[in-house]
């Protein structure tokens, strides 16, 4: 892949193109200041991001719709510059409740469209307003889902202009072919979103996605904010790794910028969170390099196959979506 080539965009298979590099909006709202979110959007379209990963579950979606809005007025980049990820939340999978849930993040961003809009899990959870829904004694409540009848109407909000391209998040292969291999199947999942990084090289499914035309977003591409409110810590730290930093005086590049090109270099595409514009910029600073052959090989060597990313509180839903091998 010419990743010279023209913003260093990957095409889907739905003949849309996704830049390869996006800023991850993810930030514990108890641990984030308001207008941080904001503030990060606007840095990293100012040194060159044209991609956002966002989610109505993030609580922060508006700043993202605030930021992209302002930038669009300063006449910095147009609306079809930009390249917005949303997603569906587990409590929103009932196939009524497709379109007003996007509509709801479209009137939060107060954007007209979004570029990819994806189902953020396989594994839902009751249906309704409260996004982590518990029984009395703090159980909980799961919901039987129907993942094809909720792609058919994800396909419909395609059809009415509110999406471009529609995604997976967190599939693994046998919910993948579900879609892949649904009858009438109108469009194909152009993405799955899922935990990827040298810790976690993901050699299986990025082979099963390759060969289906879907393009693996690499979340969590750093190894994670290590918040041990969701994050496995039993791996070490990624940006701690000996041969990652081996590799720091050879390029003049840090542990992080390593570990992203190695994705990309890959054609996956990574949504590194930061909102320190420091690393907003070190980050995107990731094009003017590339690794050998043998330095891709040893940092595939690296993989664990530990997830930092486990969602065990919910490894008894009936389709969790780790317990199988990928
Ligand atoms: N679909 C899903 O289920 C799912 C799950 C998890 C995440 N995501 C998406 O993926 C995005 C990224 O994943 P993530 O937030 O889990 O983790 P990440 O991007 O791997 O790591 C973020 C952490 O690394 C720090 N950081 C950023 N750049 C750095 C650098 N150059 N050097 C050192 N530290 C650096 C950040 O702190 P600072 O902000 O202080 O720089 C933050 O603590 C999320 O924000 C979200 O958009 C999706």
């Amino acid at each position: 892949m010419d990743l010279s080539a023209a913003n260093h965009r990957i095409p889907l298979s739905d003949g849309n193109s996704i830049p390869i590099i996006g800023l991850g909006t993810y930030s514990d709202p108890k641990l984030t200041m308001k207008g941080a979110c904001a503030a990060s959007v606007k840095a990293a379209i100012d040194v060159g991001y044209r991609h956002i990963d966002g989610a109505y579950l993030y609580q922060n979606e508006h700043e993202v719709g605030e930021a992209i809005r302002q930038k669009i007025a300063e006449g910095k980049v147009r609306r079809e510059d930009i390249f917005y990820c949303g997603k569906l939340w587990a409590t929103k999978q009932e196939p009524e409740m497709v379109r007003p849930t996007l509509e709801k993040t479209l009137q939060v961003l107060q954007l007209d469209y979004v570029d990819l809009y994806i189902i953020e899990t396989p594994m839902a959870l009751k249906p309704g307003d409260e996004p982590y829904p518990k029984d009395e004694n703090g159980k909980w409540l799961y919901h039987k889902s129907n993942l094809c009848a909720t792609w058919e109407a994800l396909e419909a909000c395609k059809d009415a202009g509110l999406v471009k391209s529609l995604g997976v998040s967190n599939f693994n292969r046998r919910q993948l072919e579900l879609i892949l291999n649904k009858p009438g199947l109108k469009y194909k999942p152009v993405s799955n979103q899922v935990e990827c990084h040298p810790y976690f090289t993901q050699p299986k499914l990025l082979k099963f996605c390759q060969e289906h035309d879907i393009t693996i977003i690499a979340y969590s591409p750093l190894g994670t904010s290590r918040n041990p409110s969701w994050v496995n810590l039993s791996s070490p730290p990624l940006l701690k790794d000996a041969y990652l930093n081996s590799l720091r005086k050879k390029y003049t590049k840090t542990a992080a910028q390593i570990a992203l090109r190695f994705n990309i270099q890959r054609g996956v595409a990574v949504i590194p969170k930061s909102f320190n514009p420091e690393r907003i910029k070190e980050n995107f600073q990731v094009f003017d390099f590339s690794l050998t052959e043998e330095e891709m090989k040893n940092i595939e060597g690296l993989n664990r196959n530990v997830r930092f990313v486990e969602m065990l509180m919910w490894s008894d839903h009936p389709e969790y979506p780790f317990h199988d091998e990928y």
